[in-house]
């Protein structure tokens, strides 16, 4: 058995379609000046493109790291719309989310290219929270590992790693993203330990045990202590609540 690895966690803000560029740089400057005595933690916050150039400029030399919402797996080319990895780079992102529910279900996004996507993300040295999650019928119909299993099945194959930081797996059950129901710890906590049990499978026991897995949906000030105190929840990633600094910064500090 190789020793546990300590993993750092990572609490991650995705603010979805909120915020104008300003809106957005405003936020980005208050939570900096709210958790600049926070260590210990990975901070990150996904702004709307239009807002990315502006909040990585306040960003700039802040330990609060910037991501995209998505991103298209070409490098570039004739596809009206879509954002190439390269651009978010430049634009000073380091993360990328990919594969969000709402991504897989109003925009029909497959675990194809979601694989497609992570494959790109990280050839351009961008870092992938990978999201996957069951529904509620799924979990009901007692699919949830399944599901889950095929998801990062396909969303990580031919995937290699340079290193384990290079994905971050962000498990948001589709029943509870903004509808304030969270899974229980012991819930999130049992399907957490299975994707690392699945990765030390596909890939190694080391790999498994460095990689954050992310808890999502409905996280809030008030139950971010006892997610992160399972062991195998790494962090989370926070819509809603993520969109006011006072609250974000709250979840920062991990519920104290
Ligand atoms: P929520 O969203 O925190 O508002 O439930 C989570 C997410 O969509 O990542």
């Amino acid at each position: 058995m190789t020793a546990m690895a300590t993993r750092i966690p990572l609490i991650a803000g995705n603010w979805k379609m909120f915020k104008t560029a300003a809106e957005a740089a405003d936020a980005a400057r208050s939570l900096d000046d709210l958790i600049r005595d926070v260590s210990g933690v990975d901070v990150m916050i996904a702004p709307p493109f239009t807002a990315l150039s502006q909040v990585c400029a306040v960003l700039e030399g802040s330990r609060i790291a910037a991501g995209a919402q998505n991103v298209h797996w070409e490098s570039e080319g004739a596809f009206t719309g879509e954002i190439a990895p390269g651009m978010l780079k430049d634009a000073g992102c380091r993360y990328v989310i990919i594969g969000h529910s709402e991504r897989r279900q109003l925009f029909g996004e497959t675990d194809q290219q979601v694989n497609r996507k992570i494959q790109a993300a990280l050839a351009a040295g961008l870092t992938a929270v990978m999201c996957i999650g069951e529904t509620e019928a799924e979990r009901e119909g007692g699919q949830t590992f399944s599901v889950l299993d095929k998801q990062i099945r396909l969303g990580l194959e031919g995937v290699s790693f340079q290193t384990p930081g290079d994905v971050v797996i962000a498990y948001e059950p589709v029943w509870a993203i903004g509808t304030g129901k969270t899974a229980t710890r012991e819930q999130a906590q049992e399907v957490h330990a299975f994707i690392r049990d699945l990765l030390s499978r596909l890939y190694d026991e080391e790999l498994a045990d460095k990689l954050r897995i992310l808890y999502g949906g409905s996280v809030k000030p008030n139950n971010i202590a006892e997610l992160i105190r399972m062991p195998d929840i790494d962090g989370a990633l926070v819509g809603g609540a993520s969109l006011d600094p006072e609250t974000f910064a709250q979840i920062v500090r991990l519920g104290d």
